[in-house]
């Protein structure tokens, strides 16, 4: 079984509110579809979800009146993302069912402390394929919080041990620098806890839930529930197809420890 996050910048254009890609989105629904695999999806929020988010701090929880528009406003666009997501799925040939996280999970101070994976496990096992996304959750603590499609993933892979979990992002992989500003820069292609220490501690995060180093850490993490763990460009047709045929396109990789 293959778990897949279908990452934000890859299903948005994160530089505009609540713009959908339905090319890149059927193009990557077909890939799944064909590949055979028994798959779990999870896909990321992007411009339906961080834009939002940020302007009414839903990530910290309850700091203000006056937030609760926020989580409507957030809870309704994912929503929406999501229904486009599962559109595509369909049309593309996967029987695929949304399991919605801000009604089956619980958060503690920011953390996923509970997801309801029974209903997971039930609609895998009668052969339809769950999806789930980065949401406003309920938090025991904070009231509310950001439940991130890759604190999903985490949960999602300690369940179901994966053979790969792979993240499509709009990327290669993890690079050394930013490609953009400095020539030197080249591809890491096996990431592990070393990678973090070396890394440039420069990058600017506009997201809610974090950078490409919370993304390591929860490739890490994630890695020890699987076989491997791999980052790859979704932007590229093929890749995604190639990860799921358990071959290795051009990405990053985390070993992990399960066979
Ligand atoms: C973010 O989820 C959820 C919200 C902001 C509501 P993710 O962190 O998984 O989304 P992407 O992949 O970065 O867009």
């Amino acid at each position: 079984m293959m778990l897949v996050k279908l990452g934000g910048s890859v299903i948005t254009d994160k530089s505009r509110y609540r713009t959908f890609r339905p090319e890149a989105v059927h193009r990557l629904a077909k890939e799944m579809a064909g590949s055979g695999q028994r798959l779990l999806v999870v896909h990321g929020a992007g411009s339906y979800g961080h834009v939002i988010a940020k302007k009414y701090d839903l990530h910290m929880g309850r700091k203000r009146p006056g937030q609760e528009k926020g989580v409507a406003h957030v809870s309704w666009d994912v929503r929406e993302l999501d229904t486009l997501v599962i559109e595509a799925l369909v049309h593309e040939g996967l029987d695929a069912v949304s399991l919605v996280p801000g009604s089956c999970t619980m958060l503690s101070d920011g953390k996923l402390t509970s997801v309801d994976l029974d209903k997971f496990r039930r609609y895998y096992d009668m052969g339809v394929t769950p999806v789930t996304f980065g949401d406003v959750a309920l938090d025991d603590r904070r009231e509310f919080g950001i439940c991130s499609g890759d604190q999903m993933m985490e949960a999602l892979a300690r369940e179901f041990r994966p053979e790969r979990a792979i993240f499509v992002t709009d990327v290669d992989g993890v690079f050394s620098c930013d490609p953009h500003l400095d020539t030197e820069c080249h591809l890491i292609d096996e990431i592990d806890q070393s990678t973090l220490s070396s890394l440039p501690r420069s990058e600017r995060c506009d997201d809610v839930t974090g950078s490409i180093y919370a993304k390591i850490e929860y490739m890490l993490g994630i890695a020890s529930f699987a076989k491997e763990c791999l980052i790859i460009n979704g932007n590229v047709p093929g890749r995604l197809a190639a990860a799921l045929r358990g071959e290795l396109p051009l990405c990053s990789r985390v070993r992990g420890g399960k066979v």
